[in-house]
């Protein structure tokens, strides 16, 4: 579904991604995990078309997307959900919803229904401001938004961090039934090691740029986690 092929990025001077070589599956939830500050957020960034790349190619059903204008993403049925969530404070639940709806490619007019089945406090919370949402709320508005464009592969950056327990399990919940019911590819950027279990199928770890591990999330042992994961 999604093949990222010896992508190397550079931030001016300094060498971020090396050739990067990562497999999402359809259906599947693939964990890239990792330490602050080793590319994580720099790859999925750049699977958006949000930075360029130095060379590599990042085939997404057949074709290299890496050339191709972020737009195309959505587009092709490529979800994102930020680190940091980037809803929009200024605007309501609702508007922020309809921001997700205006990419979708079957140009429909209003959210799903299914997103407020997923996340019923979005319902609830309508006509809020995205700034008055608490963390959580305001994350499940981002994977939401997300979802507004009917996504086949979606991209998750860290949507546990910082955020309160109860809704962190019913995110995992969610990443299960669109992996398990809907067969999305779910590429989980992911910090937290009992998340990642639970929720994972693959996983990749990145280290100063590298692919150091992967293999199923089954296998993941405790060197490996030692050596690469803050636990
Ligand atoms: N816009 C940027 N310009 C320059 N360096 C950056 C930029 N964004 C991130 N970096 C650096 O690139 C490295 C990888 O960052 P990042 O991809 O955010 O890591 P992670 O998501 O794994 O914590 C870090 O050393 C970070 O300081
Ligand atoms: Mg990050």
């Amino acid at each position: 579904m999604l093949y990222i092929d010896n992508v190397n990025q550079f931030y001016k001077q300094s060498h971020t991604l090396k050739d990067v070589t990562l497999e999402c599956k359809e259906g599947k939830c693939t964990c890239l995990m990792g330490r602050n500050g080793v590319g994580k957020t720099t790859l999925s960034k750049a699977v958006m078309g949000l930075l360029p790349i130095k060379s590599g190619r990042i085939v997404y059903n057949g074709t290299d997307i890496a050339p191709l204008g972020a737009h195309i993403r959505a587009q092709m049925a490529i979800g994102y959900v930020p680190q940091g969530r980037e809803i929009f404070s200024s605007l309501t639940v609702r508007e922020n919803l309809e921001i997700g709806v205006l990419s979708n490619r079957n140009k429909i007019k209003k959210p799903p229904s299914k997103i407020y089945e997923l996340f019923p406090v979005l319902k609830d919370m309508q006509n809020r401001k995205g700034g008055d949402l608490s963390g959580g709320q305001q994350q499940q508005l981002a994977i939401a938004r997300a979802l507004c464009i009917d996504p086949k592969m979606l991209i998750l950056d860290e949507p546990g961090e910082g955020i309160q327990p109860n809704i962190v399990s019913h995110i995992g919940e969610v990443i299960d039934m669109l992996t398990k019911e809907e067969k999305i590819g779910v590429l989980l950027i992911e910090q937290k090691l009992p998340f990642a279990r639970k929720h994972g199928d693959d996983f990749y770890i990145l280290d100063r740029g590298s692919i150091v591990a992967n293999g199923a999330v089954s296998d993941l042992d405790n060197d490996t986690i030692k050596r690469y994961l803050s636990v």
